[in-house]
């Protein structure tokens, strides 16, 4: 027997180095065993050998199998490590293994990779955060969470990105991950007892928030960011903020008390719904658990959104128009927001820009059926003209307040990648202000999330005053279009 440590569970790195060292050592994959620190001592009383490292790789894999086995590592199964080093034992002399659909270890690798998307499209949904004071009088906010695989770390930067004017900490089991409106950074897991109700507030921040919170680190710059509650409103996530707050008031305190038991049955039910299976059985819903009004499908989303007033643009505009499209989707396409035929229909993209989007699709040889259309804001915004509604383009406050429901839309899907039709909607996506000449036309990568693909509006393509810039500009986006087909594999 020969024997790989591992450093942490999800160490990936080391994995690597151990399996090259074991691959290049002719060490076949019965005879090796990995053991991660601190994890029990499972191979107490035998004779293991610990293998030497080594310094350059002398073999390559595919790229599908090292971002397949990114995934898998992350899953909970202690098989996980041998279950990899099986397949890269045998890719060397099947490079085509991966495409094997019928292979059991493929099969199970593939399956471990998709609940682990699962596993993370539900924390990005699902984590609720309650409002504390933390010591220095200052809000803070925090969310208990039981994820089923190790996803802490690849969820971070999305609750960084989203949450980036708050200072949050989410606590989980395995891990726990902390953002100090400067840093994020992650630490031990923690007991559900631990986290505070009132009485517990102050052992809380001495056990976790307090060790995190380094004040040296906290620069003014960074603590001018941190804004008290009054400049909220005008910051583009106060409308988020403010949800949350509120939710988390009334729910999370009986989410706190709640067993965790019961969680896996919720876990369950969801996983059964995520799968397609029988619809939810309410009785199997545990509300204390979860944000009770946090849509659960994305019909259920569909039908919260009709509600919505996150914004003032809900009151003008005739109704919410939110995405279309089956939830299978291999690709999203992000447009700005409903026009004046979108907001009459309640769909998306069925006006001019929609027509144009159309004949570009059907060139570049996508099906629209197949594909999920939505847009970065589900209302029309317009200035009325006589009898005619002109559209006004949505501000930044407004793409931040819909941007929980494109959340929401892109949880349920499993997309390969993600449109963005013009600025807005990159934004929406980004997180940032998007600059469309330099960024269009190739897929940006977004961590554990499908990447984003960034190309023009088609309604830019309808502006164009000039044949000649109408055509090219037409074909150059035909063109991003057969990148995306490419990109999704399809
Ligand atoms: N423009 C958009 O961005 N979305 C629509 O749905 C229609 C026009």
């Amino acid at each position: 027997m020969e024997a790989v440590g591992l450093a942490h569970p999800v160490d990936f790195a080391g994995w690597r180095a151990g399996a090259r060292a074991a691959v290049l050592g002719a060490v076949p994959p019965e005879d090796l065993v990995w053991l991660v620190e601190g994890e029990g001592d499972l191979f107490a009383g035998e004779t293991l050998e610990t293998l030497p490292a080594v310094g350059q790789p002398q073999f390559n894999v595919p790229k599908s199998f090292v971002s397949l086995a990114g995934e898998v590592i992350l899953h909970s199964d202690p098989e996980r490590f041998s279950l990899l080093y099986g397949l890269l034992w045998r890719l060397r002399s099947s490079p085509h293994l991966l495409e094997d659909a019928t292979d059991p270890a493929v099969d199970r690798a593939r399956a471990w990779a998709k609940a682990i998307h699962r596993d993370i499209h539900k924390m990005h949904a699902f984590v609720r955060f309650r409002e504390v004071e933390a010591p220095d009088g200052r809000p803070a906010y925090i969310s208990w969470f039981e994820p089923d695989h190790h996803i802490v770390e690849a969820t971070g930067e999305f609750f960084r990105r989203r949450f980036t004017g708050m200072r949050w900490s989410i606590l989980t089991p395995r891990r726990s991950s902390f953002w100090d409106g400067e840093t994020l950074s992650y630490g031990p897991g923690a007991d559900k007892r631990d986290v505070p109700d009132a009485d517990r507030l102050e052992a809380y921040w001495r056990t976790y928030y307090a060790s995190i919170f380094n004040p040296a680190r906290l620069k003014v710059s960074a603590m001018q960011k941190e804004m008290p509650k009054k400049y909220w409103r005008n910051l583009p996530e106060a409308q988020l903020i403010d949800g949350l707050i509120r939710d988390a008031a009334t729910r999370t305190a009986g989410m706190l008390e709640a067993e965790p038991t019961p969680r896996s049955r919720l876990a369950e039910a969801l996983d059964r719904q995520a799968d397609g299976g029988d619809s939810m059985k309410s009785d199997l819903l545990e509300p204390d658990l979860l944000d009770a009004d946090a849509p659960k499908t994305l019909d259920e989303a569909r039908a919260a959104a009709a509600r919505c007033t996150r914004c003032d643009l809900h009151g003008p505009a005739t109704q919410t128009v939110f995405g279309i499209g089956p939830q299978s989707a291999e690709i999203i396409f992000v447009g700005e927001q409903p026009g004046d035929k979108e907001d009459l229909a309640g769909k998306p993209f069925v006006g001019p820009a929609g027509a144009m989007l159309d004949k570009a699709l059907k060139e570049a040889g996508i099906e629209r059926d197949k594909a999920y259309v939505t847009n970065a804001v589900k209302h029309f915004k317009y200035e009325p003209r006589g009898k005619f509604r002109l559209h006004k383009k949505p501000d930044t406050k407004e793409i931040s307040a819909c941007r929980y429901w494109l959340d929401l839309e892109k949880s349920f899907l499993e997309p390969k990648i993600i449109v963005a039709l013009g600025a807005s909607a990159g934004q929406a996506l980004l997180g940032r202000t998007v600059k469309i000449g330099a960024e269009r036309g190739k897929p940006i990568a977004q961590g554990n999330e499908a990447p984003v693909f960034i190309t023009v509006h088609p309604s830019y393509l309808l502006r164009l005053p000039d044949e000649e810039a109408k055509k090219r500009e037409y074909a150059r986006f035909v063109e991003d279009l057969a990148t995306v087909k490419a990109a999704a594999g399809l």
